[in-house]
């Protein structure tokens, strides 16, 4: 019988947790035996829907006590660089949500681990898994629409409550939000081209919405708001639309006070250095143009592709299940129906999990390498430095010649 694979979670929040545990747990071929977040309370839970594993507060530790066959690295963004170098120094296969780290700095760190260890490294970009997007990629690798010169791409994300009531909203923490969530966009539209390098990005991004100013309710008098939702006065009252109170075992008082880590922190009155709206365009050395637009003002959740080339222009929307392709010359439309699959972000998590999981017992699979994620957030460290400098930011100011 073939040997189960022993499989470590590092970082047992939404990620590690919903998606990771759920889905590493039903595969018959491995086994989560050890886990590892800087919350014991938060460990301790997950590991009581497991098998026994063992459970751990250091990452270092957990590595020199077990003999893993893989690490899933599920931490917030700043620490994915620390924790991949270590389990990479230690000779471990790893998987790292995205973004690869919240510098380019940091991503080069990670790759020198890679080259010394020659383990399998792969980063979390699932939306490569997206049966829309896979297809997409295949019209324009079939060549069916000509060769591609503009994309244009938004996001509409209904993550106000996620991003900016924690530390997704902390440029520190997260590297800015062209970094933590526009890299998985910055990727796809490396994917789909077929990897040209990014010559120059531009980005315009601010906080519309999630200031002081502009609180969904009426303010009573001398009742503040806040610090936490599950504190607050006003979401007691039922007064405000936005309040997001989480599961008290997970993140509750005692989850608190191992760590003091808040996930509901007011997202009016949080410490915020972020956006919540912005446009961001980047030009390739091969002259094509991408725009990605982000918005987490809004209450639904999608994102949308138009990709021109010079035969035909391919639409579609993540939430849908199809594709239209735009005939240039003759105006015929031809609609390609995709079948969508189970599972997180559109089906694509079970697609990323397996491959990790094959890719360590040695099969060929499709990953994001670390080069490319690299690439994605030079792309995204690029426009917030767009965004802060007021000006176009060349690649190779961040990459060099
Ligand atoms: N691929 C995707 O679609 C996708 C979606 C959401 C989040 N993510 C990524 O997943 C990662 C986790 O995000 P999340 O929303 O689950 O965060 P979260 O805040 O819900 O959970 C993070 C967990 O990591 C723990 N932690 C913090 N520092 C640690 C350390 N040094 N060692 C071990 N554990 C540590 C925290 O206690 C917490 O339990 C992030 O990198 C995020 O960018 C990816």
């Amino acid at each position: 019988m073939e040997k189960k694979l022993n499989i470590a979670i590092v970082g047992l929040g939404n990620r590690g947790k919903h998606c990771f545990t759920e889905l590493i747990k039903e595969r018959s071929d491995c086994r989560i035996s050890a886990l590892c977040d800087v919350n014991l309370h938060r460990a301790k839970q997950v590991a009581a829907t497991l098998d026994d594993p063992a459970v751990y507060t250091d990452l270092k530790e957990m590595i020199s006590k077990e003999q893993l066959d893989g690490i899933v690295i599920t931490t917030p963004d700043e620490f994915h660089e620390e924790c991949a170098v270590t389990a990479l120094e230690n000779n471990i296969n790893v998987i790292i949500d995205k973004p690869l780290a919240t510098t380019v700095a940091g991503c080069r760190n990670i790759i020198n681990a890679v080259k010394n260890s020659g383990k399998i490294a792969m980063i979390g970009f699932n939306m490569r898994h997206n049966p829309i997007l896979v297809k997409l990629k295949q019209l324009i690798d079939d060549g069916v629409l000509g060769r591609i010169i503009m994309i244009e791409n938004s996001e509409f994300y209904d993550g106000g409550r996620t991003y900016m009531a924690r530390w997704n909203g902390r440029k520190s923490s997260s590297g800015g939000l062209w970094i933590h969530k526009g890299c998985h966009d910055f990727d796809m539209f490396n994917w789909l081209l077929g990897f040209p390098m990014p010559r120059k990005v531009t980005a315009f991004s601010g906080m519309s919405v999630f200031t002081p100013d502009n609180y969904p309710f009426e303010l009573e008098d001398g009742i503040k708001p806040g610090p936490s939702c599950r504190e607050c006065h006003y979401y007691k009252n039922g007064k405000c639309p936005d309040a997001a109170v989480y599961d008290e075992n997970e993140w509750g008082k005692e989850a608190q006070a191992c760590d003091g880590y808040v996930k509901d922190s007011c997202m009016y009155q949080s410490d915020l250095s972020t956006h919540d709206n912005g446009i961001a365009i980047v030009e390739y050395e091969n002259g094509v143009r991408a725009s990605h637009s982000e918005c987490f003002v809004c209450g639904k959740s999608y994102r949308s592709y138009n990709i021109v080339g010079t035969k035909a222009v391919a639409s579609a929307r993540t939430d849908g299940s199809t594709i239209v392709v735009d005939d240039r010359f003759n105006g015929e439309r031809v609609t390609y129906e995709i079948s969508r699959k189970d599972g997180g972000h559109g089906g694509a998590d079970p697609g990323l999990v397996d491959s990790f999981i094959r890719a360590i017992k040695g099969e060929k699979v499709q990953a994001a390498t670390f080069e490319e994620g690299l690439i994605s957030t030079a792309i995204g460290q690029a426009a917030e430095l767009s965004k802060e400098q007021e000006r176009v930011v060349f690649i190779k100011e961040l990459l060099g010649e």
